[in-house]
This record gives C-alpha cells, structure tokens and sequence, in this order.
C-alpha cells in the first residue's frame, strides 16, 4: 500500500474501498460545484508569515470550544449517512474522536442513532439537528439527545430545502438505498465494505424509523423525509429550539454578516461560517472568504466557528488566525472512515494534528490559542 501522508491519500483509498454511490455522496456539491471546489482553492489565497531563530519547544494545540477542552481546535461536523461509508460509520468516528480528545456531531441523517453512539462512548458528544416539519418528532430528538448526554445541539440553519447534487441523482441514490444491477455491481466490487456491511442492518436510520409518526419501515422513510425539511424555519424557531434544549447551542450555517447579526441576538454560544461544504447554495462564496468579516462583525460576542474545504493542518491554522475560536472538517474524515474505518478516522486527525503543529512551529509560535492576524502574510480582500 502507498504511504498514507496527506488527506488526499485516504481520499484515493476510499474512493477503491466504498461503492462509487456513496463516495460520490461525500465528494459532492450542488450543481455545477464552483462553492465546493472555492472552498478548498481560496485557503490558497491565505499566506502565512514565515518567522527564523524563535524558541520552537514547548509548543501546545490545546484549546477548548464553547468551554470543552479540546486536544487541538478541530471537531468532526456531522455527516449524513455516515455509516454507509463504512459500516457503523458513526459509531467508529464517534469513537476515534473521543480517543483523540476532539468533539464528534451526529447528524440527524445518520444510520447509527444516538443511542447506539451513546453505547460506544464514555464522554458526551454532540448532536446536530434538522429542524423537521414534525414538531413532535424534533422534541423527540431533543429528548433523546439530552438522555444521551450530548453536550451542545449544533443546529443546522442552511437547509430549508435541498441543494440538488447531480452526482447523486445520476447514481440514483436515494434514503433508503433502492439497489439496481449497477448498484449490486457497484458493491460486489468492494467486497470489504460488503462484508462489513452484513451485520449493521439493524442500525439503520434509527434516528428517524420508528420514532417519526408515519416512518415505521425503511420504504416509508423516503416519502418523509423529502417532505420535512422545513421552507419556513424563522428565526422564531430558533429561540423555541433554544428553550426546549436548553443546554448548549450552537447555530451552523451561517455565511452573512446580517445573519450573523441575527445569530448573536438569539443568545447562542457559538456559530459555525459555513455553506454546508458547498453542497447548498451553488454560487455562493467560499467559508474562508467570509470567515473574517463575520467574525470581525460579531466580535467577542459569541464563539465563531468554521468549516468548509479544510484539507490540511495549514487550512485549521488559517481559519483561527483569521478569527475561528474553533474549525470543523467534514470530507476528511469521511475520506479516512472508508478508506480504514476507525483506524483511518484516526489517521485523518493524526495527518492534520501534525501538519498544524509543525505550521505553527515554523511560524514561530507556540500556542494555538493565541492565533491571530498577525501570524498572516496576506489574507483575502
Ligand atoms: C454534510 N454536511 C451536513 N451538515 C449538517 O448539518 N447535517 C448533515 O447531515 C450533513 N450531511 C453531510 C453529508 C456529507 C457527505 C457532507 C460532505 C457534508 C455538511 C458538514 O457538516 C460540513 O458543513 C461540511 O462537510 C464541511 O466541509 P468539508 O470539511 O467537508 O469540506
């Protein structure tokens, strides 16, 4: 096997390792794409300053996000149908996360549910939430989540309706998965992931089955789920979702100064600059354009976080200097649950952990925490 040095490998690997349906699920944007692939070109436009002859030992990339210690600033963002990038996706990346010391999300459109997460670990992670036409059903995650003991609700503000993906209707992938013959081909050409895949049956989107009204099967889960995504969340549901969880709140999606504006007004802890890695609002701007104006807009009065085409340890450091308290990364550790499972998840960390700590060094600095603009050469406007 080819050495493992850089995120892009475990990409290669995934991509002969995990059915092309679900590969291309990961590695996709809405439309044409052109925010997807701006979210990772415009790091390139960041420069960092290069510094000489500064003491480099004792060097620390521990930090917290909203009050959590963390080993370095970067949490795993949830992921929709994780688990069919390897099987029980979530539970292993839940898994790593916590060996690692950094926050896992689970989204709402996982294949393992909260409970099965909660059973593989020991400390509290958190859980992402769509906010569904079916109150009752949105409690009920609420509720579940706090018997679990998530620690924040991470809730997701970008998607009132579905950015169209072409690679996913050309695949004709659809929830449930309906196989056809190129999909049987598809996944008898990955025998591993086939393998895996036999005794997870049971762990299938119990997030949703069997606690929405009118989803007791799997065939009845499509039909709901393309009918929920609400086209009139407001602001108003917010602070009804703020009241009923209670605990920590954090509002991702957010890529204007106004909304943020709007965010701050809520009372949130925190919110994450993000366009949902391009896979909503084609067109829009890259994350890391808009990373400093909002964060220079709302200042100190709430955490900002960020995520959105980090592909390195360069990346992480290049989104706190420019005013991230904490950053997310979607795709990478996607790319490494499906090229190794739990191991790969790991390995992604471990790649990114040490491209960051060695960027600061030769940035000479020492302490992640006190990453700012001054430790940029250029940035973008
Ligand atoms: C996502 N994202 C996402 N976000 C969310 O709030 N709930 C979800 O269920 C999902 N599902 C999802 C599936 C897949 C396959 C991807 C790649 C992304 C968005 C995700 O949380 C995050 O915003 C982006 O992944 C960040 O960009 P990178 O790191 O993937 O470039």
């Amino acid at each position: 096997m080819a050495p493992i040095l850089e995120i892009n490998d475990l990409k290669k690997l995934a991509r002969r390792r995990v059915p092309k349906m679900f590969f291309d699920y990961a590695d996709s944007g809405s439309w044409t794409e052109s925010t997807y692939r701006a979210n990772e070109a415009d790091f390139a436009k960041i420069k960092l300053r290069q510094r000489v002859l500064v003491d480099m030992t004792n060097r620390s990339l521990e930090s917290t996000m909203i009050g959590e210690k963390v080993s370095m600033p970067v949490a795993l963002a949830p992921t929709g149908l994780t688990g069919m990038q390897h099987a029980d996706g979530e539970m292993l990346a839940a898994r790593a996360a916590e060996k690692f010391g950094v926050p896992f999300t689970l989204s709402t459109m996982s294949i393992c549910s909260i409970e099965d997460v909660a059973s593989v670990t020991t400390k509290p992670f958190w859980f992402q939430l769509y906010v569904m036409r079916d109150k009752d059903f949105v409690l009920n995650l609420i509720q579940r989540a706090k018997a679990a003991k998530c620690s924040a609700l991470v809730l997701t503000l970008d998607l009132q309706i579905l950015g169209q993906r072409h690679k996913d209707l050309r695949n004709g992938l659809s929830a449930p998965p309906r196989f056809t013959p190129k999909h049987i081909w598809q996944m008898a050409t990955r025998p591993g992931w086939c393998l895996g895949m036999l005794g997870t049956q049971r762990r299938t989107f119990r997030n949703i089955v069997g606690h929405a009204k009118s989803v007791t099967d799997l065939s009845s889960l499509s039909a709901w789920t393309s009918e929920q995504f609400d086209p009139q969340l407001s602001w108003a549901d917010v602070e009804w979702i703020k009241k009923q969880w209670g605990g920590k709140l954090i509002l991702k999606g957010i890529l204007d100064r106004e909304d943020a504006e709007m965010a701050v007004q809520t009372g949130a802890d925190a919110i994450i600059v993000s366009n949902h890695g391009g896979r909503q609002l084609d067109g829009a701007d890259s994350s890391i354009s808009k990373l400093e104006e909002i964060a220079d807009a709302v200042g100190d009065r709430i955490e900002v976080h960020f995520d959105g085409g980090i592909r390195s340890g360069q990346d992480v450091l290049k989104a706190l200097c420019l005013g991230a308290k904490g950053t997310f990364i979607g795709r990478p550790f996607l790319y490494g649950l499906g090229a190794m499972g739990e191991p790969g998840v790991t390995t992604a960390l471990e790649i990114i952990r040490k491209e960051l700590d060695t960027t600061m060094a030769l940035c000479g600095k020492r302490d992640i925490r006190l990453a700012s603009k001054d430790w940029l050469a250029r940035r973008p406007g």
